[in-house]
């Protein structure tokens, strides 16, 4: 059989999206194409917030597995599609939900704060969840004196508890990608672009997140940047942003911010890539077969929905409460 054009792919995947009421959502680093498909794009938040206002019969979450978790736990009447269900989170595997109910249980009285980046078991222990978009306000909503663990990320965690003041506990993960950006190259394109402002995701080291100009969600950075009256800006994220950011400001320059040098098994240095591995899986061949074959599904084992929607929800609400 030929395989089919990726024009022809486009005009298929819309051609089923409407056929089956599904309703196509992508987060920004995904593939660009896979993007402009889209009915929906948006940060992790956003994601969540239109999953649980659409009134699709089917979602097709483009984006890694705990997306489409998420979507899954919030919307149990419907079917929740992912592209490929291989597309995990390095961050989200960093820390096991066994491992970490053990830590919550060591530790009486806290209130477990998880990053949206974690598996639905994981949530299921956790008393609220957060996103990069709403992390500092959701914090600081607690009372001051509530002690608090923070998982998974440690460069967030750490980052909240400079700009917050709070002294959260926090669990020892991270994700692959952020933590590879270098000062040293960031330095290095500053000094070739003066008047470039430097974006950085709070998924990034402490070292890196000093020299930015704005430290924000994707769709804070998006925002940003299509806002400030700079014209260069060092994106200090998954550079699946850059396509969005510009199509939406296309008079504007944007440099993706280099990762470290690493090693090969040969032992010679290598550029590692700035791109997600995960986020890249969802293809539009795969978006493709995933409407047309109506898999694979994303389920989440029922006890644990029960106890991961609390958390998420919580969320839902202080955001909706604080206009975020
Ligand atoms: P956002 O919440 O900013 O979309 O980030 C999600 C993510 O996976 C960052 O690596
Ligand atoms: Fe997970 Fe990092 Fe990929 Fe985001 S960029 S989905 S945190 S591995």
């Amino acid at each position: 059989m030929m395989s089919k054009t990726h024009e022809e792919l486009k005009a298929e995947i819309r051609r089923l999206a409407k056929e089956k009421n599904a309703v196509i959502m992508a987060h920004y680093y995904v593939d660009g194409e896979v993007q402009d498909i889209a009915d929906f794009i948006g940060d992790s938040l956003a994601l969540a917030q239109q999953a649980a206002k659409t009134d699709a019969a089917i979602i097709v979450l483009c984006g890694v597995h705990f997306m489409g978790e998420t979507a899954a736990i919030l919307c149990p009447d419907k079917k929740v599609l992912v592209p490929d269900k291989e597309a995990t989170c390095s961050l989200a595997e960093s820390c096991p939900a066994d491992a970490f109910a053990a830590f919550v249980k060591e530790h009486p009285g806290y209130t477990v704060v998880s990053y949206v980046n974690t598996t639905a078991a994981t949530k299921a222990v956790t008393d609220v969840v957060v996103t990069s978009s709403n992390a500092r306000q959701i914090v600081e909503s607690l009372p001051e004196d509530t002690p608090i663990i923070f998982g998974p990320d440690q460069n967030l965690g750490n980052y909240i508890n400079s700009i917050t003041g709070r002294q959260m506990l926090l669990w020892n993960g991270a994700c692959h990608v952020h933590a590879r950006f270098s000062v040293e190259k960031i330095l290095e394109l500053k000094a070739a672009h003066p008047g470039a402002k430097v974006l950085v995701h709070p998924e990034c080291k402490g070292p890196v997140v000093k020299l930015a100009d704005k430290v924000g969600s994707t769709a804070a950075l998006l925002k940003f940047a299509i806002a400030d009256e700079a014209t260069e800006f060092i994106v200090a994220t998954e550079s699946g942003i850059l396509h969005e950011m510009q199509k939406k400001a296309p008079e504007k320059t944007f440099i993706p911010a280099p990762p470290e040098d690493v090693m090969d098994e040969s032992g010679s240095r290598t550029c590692a890539c700035n791109e997600c591995e995960y986020m890249k899986m969802v293809t539009l061949e795969k978006l493709y077969r995933c409407l047309l074959d109506e898999q694979p599904v994303v389920t989440v084992p029922q006890d644990i929905a029960e106890k991961a929607i609390l958390p998420i929800q919580r969320m839902l609400e202080i955001s909706e409460k604080l206009g975020i």
